[in-house]
């Protein structure tokens, strides 16, 4: 590859941005020390999760996990319940079997090679190299859709950015720029970039620091690098869920292995549930009927309000139904708990509307 930048041009960019970062970055928690382990929850938490949504998650993990040791003793429904609304639980899960692979393998300390770093589970490419440079100064390059996006723009590079051609020479710029002398400081001057000026829609040039270098901003292309992606077409299902409620105000949840659960419930304690199509109380029904082992007892199925929820290209609409019954059922994999009571357990968004709706609409028995 033909370097992007001379030799002179790239220190000059390199300074400047470096400058520009120390001055205005915002003083992110992840920002006050260079603890790998700190580090390392933050860029798991980060991956596709906005940093507003993070925040209140990454203190609550570490009042509770302040170091790998404690995460590795901990359970993993306790690291699910601290992870309960942020999404895309397979990041707590491996989160917390690195951790017990970091106790038991690499004497409790995160990795410094980035081969070990990549053998632990759910970290990749991005992910070693963030932590390996921020936290040990390692040089390695981060490339995300953020840092992408600033590299496209300042050498004017068109198309979609994801195509493995255009991926891999993104990669070998941000290579080529890594300003050796601060890996960790330059990785997150592009990433900051990216988040504050270089925004995927209206950027502030008029700010920027790179403005002058800036291929994109010079023929007036800003705006349209990265060509807008096309979306996947997105899919609509309706979920009928079961509130039951007992005498007492308890309510029954499951692990359910419907087909639906993986994605909307995370594997983790759900309502009684099932994917329906123009019948949705009788569905349910026949649903609760065929497996919770109820007696033949009339059920009487209470529409709630319906929330929606979008996973991904999913659109999903949930519809709440409360089911009062005198005793709750005892079906395998299941547990009882008071209705008022879910955040003790480790339960998706999805969950917690519906729970909601219930919960608003509570009235004495
Ligand atoms: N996004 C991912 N990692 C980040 C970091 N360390 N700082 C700011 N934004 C980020």
């Amino acid at each position: 590859m033909k370097a992007p930048f001379p030799p002179r041009e790239l220190a000059k960019v390199q300074c400047s941005l470096l400058t520009w970062y120390r001055h205005h970055r915002r003083a992110l928690p992840w920002r006050a020390s260079k603890d790998a382990y700190r580090v390392w929850i933050a860029e798991i938490m980060l991956q596709q999760t906005r940093i507003a949504a993070v925040l209140p998650y990454y203190e609550r993990f570490l009042e509770k996990f302040p170091d790998v040791a404690s995460l590795a003793r901990g359970s993993q429904p306790e690291v699910l319940r601290l992870w309960s609304g942020l999404g895309y639980y397979s990041r707590a899960r491996n989160l917390h079997a690195a951790a017990r692979e970091i106790i038991d393998r690499s004497g409790g300390k995160f990795p410094r090679t980035l081969e070990a770093a990549l053998a632990l589970p759910g970290v990749g490419r991005y992910t070693a190299a963030a932590v390996l440079s921020i936290a040990y100064d390692i040089p390695l390059a981060v490339l995300d859709g953020n840092v992408a996006r600033v590299l496209a723009r300042v050498f004017a590079i068109r198309g979609d950015l994801r195509a493995p051609r255009l991926w891999r020479q993104l990669s070998d710029i941000a290579n080529h720029l890594l300003a050796h002398s601060a890996p960790g400081d330059w990785n997150q001057t592009l990433m900051e970039l990216g988040e504050t000026i270089c925004t995927p829609q209206n950027p502030g040039c008029a700010e920027c620091p790179v403005a002058r270098h800036c291929h994109a901003r010079a023929r007036n292309l800003a705006g349209k690098i990265p060509a807008p992606r096309r979306k996947p077409a997105s899919v609509h299902t309706r979920i009928a869920a079961a509130v039951l409620r007992d005498t007492r105000g308890r309510t029954l949840l499951v692990r359910d292995p419907g087909a639906h659960d993986g994605v909307l419930f995370s594997r983790m304690w759900q309502f009684p549930a099932i994917e329906v199509s123009r019948q949705p109380r009788a569905e349910l029904e026949n649903h609760l009927r065929a497996t919770l082992c109820l007696d033949g007892a009339p059920l009487s199925l209470e529409a709630l309000p319906a929330a929606r929820h979008g996973v991904t290209f999913r659109n999903v609409t949930l519809l709440p139904f409360l089911v009062r019954i005198p005793r709750l059922p005892k079906p395998p994999r299941s547990r009882s708990l008071p209705l008022d009571s879910l955040h003790r357990v480790p339960i998706s968004s999805a969950t917690r509307k519906i729970a909601a709706a219930a919960v608003a609409s509570q009235t004495p028995h």
